[in-house]
């Protein structure tokens, strides 16, 4: 194939990332990781399932940006995970110099690629990548909306026995347990869920969706969730790759939209081959306005944490 998507970080959001990529046959996958061994077999593993999925992707496990070079697309899931004993900011200052050392390689070999952060906590982390990358605002493009309205998409068809596929859920805001679910504009086949459930079943559904990374964590008892991480990722680079200019909530640099200014932040973007080609803003209610402003606060409180 002549499209390639590298994907730093081969752990578990990394490699199921790579996966559906190739399954799905999207581009040639360079898997990379500071791992000696660890992206090579599991690229080469990668690459021997091809044949049985009927994909002719290439997948190449490596430790050198070199075999980055050229990437249409770069998904960043390199980090640490939180241990035991080490304090919220000690993980936001390591994850933070993981980030800026990946984005210097990465925009050395790729300049003109669509960055895709996805290493938590995302917002501070996208504003890491958007400031030592130096690319445009459209080009620094974070996943975490798709994967908090897909926690929520899985809710309401749950609660109302629907198909997922007729489900659609509006989250803004940053990705962490100040998210914002919007039910007024959350519908099964366009209807919006208000006028469906009752307060409570919408109420439960809305703590539930900015709870869903918690609920998988303590389930695991040790690492986070990846299989929807990975679908989450892998439709935004569907997107930009055939430029379908879909409407997804995705990380942003905000500058003035919604009242946010300098700040990554989740909004409705129109996702094609040029990125986060547009910003859609949508009327809020002021309680929803405030919401809103609160998740921008917290986000705000981590950025200035980190000098930014
Ligand atoms: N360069 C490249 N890879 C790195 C670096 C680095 N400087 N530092 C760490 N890594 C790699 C690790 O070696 C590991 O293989 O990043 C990988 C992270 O994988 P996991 O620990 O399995 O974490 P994962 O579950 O994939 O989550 C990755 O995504 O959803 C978020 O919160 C999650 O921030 C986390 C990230």
């Amino acid at each position: 194939m002549n499209r390639k998507v590298s994907v730093i970080g081969s752990g578990n959001v990394g490699a199921t990332t790579a996966r559906s990529i190739a399954d799905k046959e999207l581009a040639d996958v360079v898997l990379l990781d500071i791992l000696e061994g660890v992206p090579q077999g599991k690229g080469l593993d990668l690459l021997e399932a091809c044949p049985i999925e009927g994909s002719d992707a290439r997948v190449l496990g490596t430790n050198d940006y070199a075999d980055t070079a050229g990437s249409a697309v770069v998904v960043i899931t390199a980090g640490l995970a939180r241990k035991p004993g080490m304090s919220r900011d000690d993980l936001l200052q390591k994850n933070a110099g993981i980030i800026k050392a990946v984005t210097t390689e990465v925009v050395t070999h790729s300049p003109d690629c669509i960055i895709i952060p996805v290493t938590n906590p995302l917002d501070a982390m996208c504003q890491v990548v958007y400031r030592e990358s130096g690319f445009p605002r459209e080009r620094v493009v974070g996943m975490a909306g798709v994967l908090d309205s897909a926690r929520m998409r899985t809710f309401i068809a749950e609660a109302l026995s629907v198909s997922v596929e007729n489900t659609h859920a509006f989250v803004l805001g940053g990705h962490g347990d100040t998210m914002v679910p919007l039910p007024r504009y959350s519908t099964v086949a366009g209807i919006p869920i208000t006028e469906l459930l009752d307060t409570a079943t919408i109420d439960a559904i809305v703590t539930r969706t900015a709870n869903g990374g918690a609920e998988i964590v303590k389930l695991l008892g040790s690492g986070s969730a990846y299989y929807a991480p990975g679908s989450a990722v892998v439709q935004m680079v569907e997107a930009i790759l055939k430029d379908k200019k879909k409407i997804l909530p995705c990380a942003v640099f905000l500058q003035g939209e919604y009242g946010i200014r300098d700040l990554f932040v989740g909004v409705p973007v129109k996702l094609g081959a040029g990125g986060a080609e547009q910003i859609i803003e949508i009327r809020l209610e002021a309680d929803e306005q405030a919401a809103l402003d609160r998740s921008a606060a917290s986000v705000k409180e981590l950025v200035s944490a980190l000098g930014l």
